[in-house]
């Protein structure tokens, strides 16, 4: 299955670097009536080839603009992103993308909604069934197949969404808050279940969040954002021993690196509430 799932990368070049490389990403809003906004200043950073980036900053630091950019949903004004080797113009079936309000198709069962993404591959239709179902299973929506996305709750919705993308095993998975709509329960479940299948598959993964623990608890290394105009503030590196979750937030060096993290973003927040205000 995992052959045929990531027959994407015949098209890759070998010998090119793997992982993701923005160098200079600079983004100006230009609404037609209001003045522009400059989202992103001169971004800079290197995901390695299966590391696990989180990217965190306050509310309208520019996250989810960059995270648009390395999915190619807009046209890049200045710099360059270069991904798995191949510069970024457009999406692409290589980067798996769940966004903050990813829409599911109304029309279209939990199941033939996940469907959807695995019929440009070409498996057979029993196989792609039994993809499907996996990943229905692993997101706890067993039961739900045959529900529209107007039966579900918010956090089932995007549950739905998650394994949509994840089924077609994307090599660069980009997430822009995934979990945010989900109960404290589930979205410590579905982080398991993440950091689970990015264990087992080769998978770079850009996960934007506001949350300093999430992002602390998920990610090999913390990239921290200023204020708006979106800068890189502080790499934080936060990988911790293999070890289960329960264990390791409990650890003194995971409380540090919270602790840490959160003095940096609390500067930021500051800043953005101050500007706001004037
Ligand atoms: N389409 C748009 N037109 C004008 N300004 C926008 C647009 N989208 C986002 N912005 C502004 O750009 C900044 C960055 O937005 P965004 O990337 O969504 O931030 P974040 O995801 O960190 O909350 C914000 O100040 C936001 O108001
Ligand atoms: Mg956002």
């Amino acid at each position: 299955m995992a052959s045929v799932a990531r027959s994407g990368r015949e098209h890759d070049n070998p010998a090119a670097a793997p992982g993701i490389s923005i160098s200079g990403v600079c983004h100006e809003y230009r609404p037609a009536n209001g003045r522009p906004v400059l989202a992103l200043d001169d971004i800079s950073l290197e995901v390695k080839d299966r590391e696990f980036v989180s990217i965190l900053g306050p509310s309208g630091c520019g996250k989810s603009t960059l995270l648009y950019l390395m999915g190619g949903f807009m046209p890049l004004q200045q710099g360059e992103i270069i991904v798995a080797g191949k510069t970024v113009t457009g999406p692409g079936p290589d980067r798996g993308v769940v966004f903050q309000n990813f829409a599911l198709f109304p029309w279209k069962s939990v199941r033939d909604n996940i469907l959807y993404g695995l019929e440009k591959q070409g498996l057979p239709r029993e196989e792609r069934l039994e993809i499907a179902q996996h990943y229905i299973d692993m997101v706890h929506l067993s039961g739900f197949e045959d529900s529209y996305p107007s039966q579900l709750s918010g956090g089932m919705k995007q549950r739905v969404a998650i394994a949509r993308t994840l089924a077609i095993k994307p090599d660069t998975l980009l997430m822009d808050e995934p979990f945010g709509a989900l109960d404290a329960q589930t979205r410590s479940l579905m982080q398991e279940e993440l950091i689970a299948i990015w264990n087992r598959s080769p998978t770079t993964v850009v996960f934007v969040t506001h949350d300093v623990r999430e992002a602390v608890l998920l990610a090999d290394r913390v990239a921290v954002m200023t204020a708006r105009p979106g800068r890189l503030k502080e790499i934080v590196e936060t990988k911790f021993a293999d070890a289960p979750h329960d264990e390791i937030v409990k650890s003194p060096e995971f409380l540090d690196k919270v602790d840490y993290t959160w003095n940096l973003v609390r500067a930021e927040a500051v800043a953005a509430d101050a500007e706001k205000a004037g």
